[in-house]
């Protein structure tokens, strides 16, 4: 029979045993949040992203923002004093794939929504340092510049539907009109997105009334993050949250 001491000298055979033990136990740990309803508390007024929010957050990803910039306002004094709110698992549960990133060149973008205006969103990423002189942000003048160009934004919806973001039906089908739509407040369709997307924001974010840009997508990403749960009402482990 084998005692432990045959085990710790046969490398082979303990690699083995600890590999079975390891997945196992995280198996036991890891396996059940997949399926526990109350892994990820429900909140009010988290909802999905609009399609224009949704191309702005690929927009967001294409540029790399995630290298610089968080989006994940921990639990700490100093943290909560600048950014505000703790960020709560139920604001990424419809992020495919998360924006919480590792690494803060920049200011955590956790809850930036609002926290500007359009015009100070916009002349900062064509050119940081115009508003502020010290920063070391690349420029992203391109985005004022390039069309928005989603080639498919039906199939976009589809697929986060497909792992658990609930858009509905109208919501694709509609896809299509309410990305243009969200970016003209006088628009047909202005007030479709806003019923089918509480609280979403519809104007002309990149100044440009003529024309629908990557900067409207992207501005109207930011302008959204964290706007969505009313914090003035939230109260933790509250069942008046949940809605
Ligand atoms: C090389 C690192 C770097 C990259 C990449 C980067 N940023 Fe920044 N960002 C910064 C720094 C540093 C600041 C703080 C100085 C400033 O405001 O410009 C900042 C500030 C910001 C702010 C203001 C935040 C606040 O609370 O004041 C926003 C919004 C922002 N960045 C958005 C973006 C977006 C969107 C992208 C991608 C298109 C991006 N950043 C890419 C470094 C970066």
């Amino acid at each position: 029979m084998w005692n432990h001491g045959t085990l710790e000298r046969n490398s082979i055979a303990l690699i083995v045993c600890i590999l079975l033990t390891v997945s196992v136990g995280g198996l036991i740990e890891i396996a059940p949040l997949f399926y526990l309803e109350n892994t990820i508390e429900k909140v009010k007024g988290m909802r999905p992203y609009s399609p224009l929010e949704l191309a702005g957050r690929n927009i967001y990803i294409r540029e790399g923002c995630y290298n610089c910039h968080s989006q994940q306002v921990r639990p700490l004094r100093d943290e909560v004093e600048r950014y505000g709110h703790y960020s709560l698992a139920a604001e990424s549960m419809y992020d495919h794939p998360f924006q919480w990133g590792s690494k803060r060149s920049g200011p955590d973008l956790a809850r930036v929504g609002g926290k500007y205006s359009d015009e100070w969103q916009r002349n900062h990423l064509i050119d940081p340092r115009s508003v502020v002189p010290e920063s070391i942000m690349p420029p992203y003048a391109n985005l004022a510049r390039n069309e928005l160009h989603v080639p498919d934004i039906k199939a976009l919806l589809e697929a986060n539907a497909m792992v658990g973001v609930p858009y509905t039906d109208e919501m694709i089908a509609n896809a299509a009109a309410d990305l243009m739509a969200q970016a003209d407040e006088n628009s047909d369709g202005a007030a479709d997105v806003a019923a089918r997307y509480p609280k979403a924001q519809v104007r002309d974010f990149d100044g440009d009334p003529k024309r629908v840009t990557e900067m409207d997508a992207l501005v109207a990403y930011l302008q959204m993050l964290g706007t969505l749960v009313d914090f003035s009402t939230y109260e933790p482990n509250s069942k008046d949250n949940i809605r």
